[in-house]
């Protein structure tokens, strides 16, 4: 993406340029900004702490803490009622659900999906599914880890026709990676809900039950890394709620500090709080910023009609995403997602992966509509992401879907 436009402001799902020119942002931030650009409660109760205190070690936050995450767990899927608040990267936050993992089980092998991102510190590189950002490392990643299909049905790894005729052979090939080719002593399987660098990839139905009973029949602990799908994204506080997962451990971090404040989360089943504070803190984590941030984002996710505005507006977006899938069917191949985490999958006129016009379609976004758009990096990196903050109005999702409407025209 071209990084040439300068922001100085920005307010809901808008970014403006010192000149005032108004851009949308129609995947915000990172997929990060759960309520937008400057959120006015957030920056009032933000304001007031800078003012009040930024900063004070984490040995006297234990309390605050203790009550944020609280609020988180109110809302996470019922088995899960503990966690940890002393990350604010998602990346860390894996590390430690892997961290917890192996000394739960005693087990130290990690398995992931192909395509999957969990973060990009050495470790979190190293058992993400991707090569390209581990080339330049390799002698130093020794990270014992390996790598299975996604539940890709869109380009099925086996070239299968769909779930469940395929017999979840993706699902199948965890069996057979843990007995031919891991190291014996798998500890955690990691799983993003939905794929979401990977292209928006959405799991086929009966999936998430499948690899639950594998994770118990082989005795391995199932992550579900939330630092996407978690706090409202699919239009429901977690994924893992609404496709009923039933992991572990989840984690969070992106939306969680609500405007771009970095904040990061572990959570789990109560026999999984097996970690020291000394086995896994960091110095700005749970710090009194984050904190707050989060504490805020928690309440106004949580409020009354929030999270239903996210599904029934996503569903509007869904639709007309489809709308211009029709139109442009050519251009659309498919178009995945659920409330506001949506991907359009870009095909040449083969049906084949367009890179190339993904990425054209992602600069003339910016640069033709003052939109701003996202591909993926990974698996074919041929789809365009539509994200918007979690308070996107209705207004909001028809000029998007408008300015994608005229720019399709363009092509
Ligand atoms: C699914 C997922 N997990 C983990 C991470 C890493 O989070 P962070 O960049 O905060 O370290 C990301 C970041 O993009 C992500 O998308």
């Amino acid at each position: 993406m071209s990084s040439s436009v300068h922001f100085t402001k920005g307010k809901g799902i808008r970014l403006y340029t010192p000149q005032n020119e108004e851009y949308i942002d129609a995947v915000s931030g990172t997929f990060n900004l759960a309520l937008g650009y400057s959120h006015p409660e957030l920056v009032d109760v933000l304001k007031t702490q800078v003012e009040d205190l930024i900063h004070v070690s984490s040995s006297f936050t234990g309390e605050l803490a203790q009550n944020v995450l609280d609020s988180i767990l109110d809302h996470a899927p019922e088995h899960i009622t503990d966690g940890w608040m002393r990350d604010i990267i998602g990346s860390t936050a894996n590390e430690g659900a892997v961290k917890i993992a192996n000394k739960y089980n005693g087990k130290n092998e990690v398995i992931s999906l192909s395509m999957s991102h969990h973060g990009q510190t050495l470790f979190a590189t190293s058992i993400s599914g991707n090569a390209f950002r581990r080339k330049s490392f390799s002698n130093t990643i020794s990270t014992q880890s390996g790598i299975v299909p996604a539940p890709y049905c869109y380009r099925c790894p086996y070239s299968a026709k769909g779930a469940p005729e395929c017999g979840f052979l993706c699902t199948e090939a965890i069996h057979d990676y843990v007995q031919y080719s891991s190291s014996g002593n798998v500890s955690c399987l990691i799983i993003e809900p939905i794929l979401g660098n990977g292209g928006n990839i959405i799991p086929p139905e009966g999936y998430f039950e499948r690899i639950r009973k594998i994770c118990d029949e082989l005795d391995i602990v199932l992550i579900a890394d939330e630092v996407q799908t978690g706090i409202g994204r699919t239009g429901h506080m977690f994924a893992s709620e609404h496709y009923d997962i039933q992991p572990d451990i989840i984690t969070l971090a992106k939306g969680l500090g609500g405007i771009g404040i970095p904040a990061a989360a572990i959570l789990y089943r109560a026999e999984y709080a097996v970690l020291e504070k000394f086995e896994h803190s960091y110095t700005s984590g749970g710090n009194l910023l984050s904190l707050t941030a989060t504490q805020k984002t928690m309440e106004v996710v949580s409020r009354e009609g929030f999270l239903e505005d996210v599904r029934t507006n996503g569903k509007v977006l869904g639709e007309l995403l489809n709308t211009l899938k029709e139109d442009y069917g050519h251009i659309i191949g498919d178009v995945r997602g659920i409330g506001y985490m949506w991907g359009l999958e870009i095909v040449d006129k083969d049906g084949a992966p367009d890179v190339d016009l993904s990425n054209k379609i992602i600069d003339l976004a910016l640069t033709d509509h003052k939109m701003i758009l996202r591909g993926s990096r990974y698996g074919f990196g041929n789809v365009v992401k539509v994200r918007p903050a979690l308070t996107a109005t209705l207004d909001d999702i028809e000029e998007i879907y408008l300015r994608l409407d005229k720019l399709f025209s363009q092509l």
